[in-house]
């Protein structure tokens, strides 16, 4: 049995206008679709990477995983227990301190009133939990002082801000954390650093990351294995040296291509080609073969199954040909 396991999961939104507008200009309701029939795997004490351009539906994925948002089909299933269906309270409050997010702005996520190290312990404190130096050994953890305790977030620069928040993710002692872009708002040098912090915390306490993020490279070297989401579906999925080195389906090699090569360091690259479609009228069959170079009448029909390529996954009807070019 994996830790996480993901089925069919199927997310909606209702955009429409309110009623009244609606009923006055003869609009038809309006449902967007933010994840169409994700499923994968993840195995305990590894990363499993999550990588998507803006809007592909990363962090709605992330907020049904830790319980935030119900899923509108399909299940999730945490160390056997599915928290949407499981009737038992107290398994489902057990899960739910098992499983932490860390979200990507860490000025957002501290209440600025708070000292540190109530901020940090204020979940365990919630269920009744021992908070007695809990603060300040954690701090010493994520590489803070223990005397950060009684300062206030405003005293700290935004990587350290997003320690504090790893801190207190780590005071419930989680076996899984989302993490959703944790270091998309840090300067490049920053990042690195609160990247080294989190392996290393994921190997000290045995953790289990689902991690979101919208750029390949970061993940590269952290992601035992990494899905590739394109408008609400998971295109591919493969471990990193087979994904980087011979990626399967045209669009994570599109994302490749775009993504900054160091040794051609400092030249502008190509953007992606062509615009990510409307999520509320997305095309028929495969959803990106509006961008494709490979599109034929099959993907503007079909949706392509996910099914079992090398040692990954891939959704594509023509990915032997894309590999091969
Ligand atoms: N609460 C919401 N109401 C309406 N639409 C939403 C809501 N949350 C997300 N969406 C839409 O769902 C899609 C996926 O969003 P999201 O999961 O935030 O993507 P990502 O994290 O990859 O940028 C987007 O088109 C977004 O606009
Ligand atoms: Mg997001």
């Amino acid at each position: 049995m994996s830790m996480v396991e993901i089925r069919n999961l199927r997310r909606t939104f209702d955009v429409s206008k309110p009623w009244l507008n609606r009923a006055l200009e003869r609009l038809p309701k309006q449902v967007l679709t933010a994840v169409s029939d994700v499923s994968f795997d993840i195995e305990a004490q590894t990363v499993y990477a999550l990588v998507g351009e803006s809007g592909s539906g990363k962090s709605t994925i992330g907020k049904i995983l830790v319980g935030l948002l119900p899923p509108s089909s399909g299940t999730v299933r945490v160390e056997d227990i599915d928290l949407a269906t499981e009737a038992d309270a107290a398994v489902r409050a057990e899960l739910r301190s098992n499983i932490q997010m860390i979200f990507q702005d860490p000025f957002a996520s501290l209440n600025p009133r708070w000292r540190v190290r109530d901020i940090i312990v204020e979940p365990v404190r919630a269920r009744g939990g021992d908070t007695d130096g809990l603060a300040e050994k954690l701090l010493e953890q994520v590489g803070l002082s223990a005397l950060d305790a009684v300062k206030f977030p405003h005293q700290f620069s935004g990587g350290q801000r997003q320690r504090i928040c790893v801190a207190r993710a780590l005071a419930s002692e989680p076996r899984l954390i989302v993490c959703d872009e944790p270091t998309s708002a840090l300067d490049v040098s920053v990042q690195a650093q609160v990247l080294n912090l989190m392996s290393d915390l994921k190997e000290n306490f045995g953790l289990t990351y689902l991690f979101i993020s919208h750029d390949l490279t970061v993940v590269r070297h952290m992601a035992d294995r990494i899905g590739v989401l394109y408008l609400g579906q998971l295109v591919e999925e493969a471990d990193p040296e087979a994904l980087f080195n011979a990626p399967a389906h045209p669009y994570t090699q599109m994302l490749l291509d775009a993504a900054p090569a160091l040794d051609r360091f400092g030249r502008d690259e190509d953007p992606p080609q062509g615009e990510i479609p409307d999520p509320i009228n997305p095309p028929t069959g495969c959803p990106f073969n509006p961008r494709c170079a490979l599109a034929t009448d099959l993907c503007r029909i079909e949706r392509p199954e996910m099914r079992s390529f090398g040692t990954g996954r891939v959704a594509c009807h023509h990915a032997e040909q894309a590999q091969a070019t």
